[in-house]
């Protein structure tokens, strides 16, 4: 259970990151706050690149900075998108997030007060995880 003062924090992160989103191609500027085992928060955004194909989203780059960190479990993941309703993860988000957190919560929060509030195994049933591999 996530207390509102927490996912409150989470979203405060959320929004925030987005206003460093590197983003010139879709001028897309998306914010990503990811929750760790630990209690710790970490900020990520998208980050584009002139070879379109190479560009990361703001879930996978707040995942890959906690793991960094040394952090293995994700428990929540808010996503800011700058739209009037929700923008829910991608499939390669989805994927991302299931390795860290196949239970996590993820909420979906835009300029409106649209909300999608769903967990991991929900957005990716069935999914191909750690546990595939023996
Ligand atoms: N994007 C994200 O960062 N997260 C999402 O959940 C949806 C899409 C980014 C990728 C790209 O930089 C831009 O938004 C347009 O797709």
């Amino acid at each position: 259970m996530i207390s509102a003062t927490l996912l409150r924090r989470l979203a405060k992160t959320a929004r925030g990151a987005a206003k460093a989103s590197y983003s010139p191609y879709s001028q897309f500027a998306v914010g990503a706050a990811v929750l760790t085992g630990s209690g710790k928060i970490y900020a990520g955004v998208n980050v584009e690149n002139a070879s379109f194909g190479l560009c990361n989203c703001a879930e996978r780059s707040a995942i890959f900075t906690a793991a960094t960190a040394g952090e293995r479990k994700i428990t929540c993941v808010v996503v800011y998108t700058p739209t009037p309703t929700v923008t829910p993860p991608c499939g390669a988000c989805r994927q991302v997030i299931n390795e860290f957190g196949p239970q996590a919560r993820v909420l979906s929060i835009c300029d409106s007060d649209d909300r999608l509030d769903l967990t991991l195994d929900t957005l990716l049933p069935g999914a191909f995880g750690p546990g595939n591999l023996g």
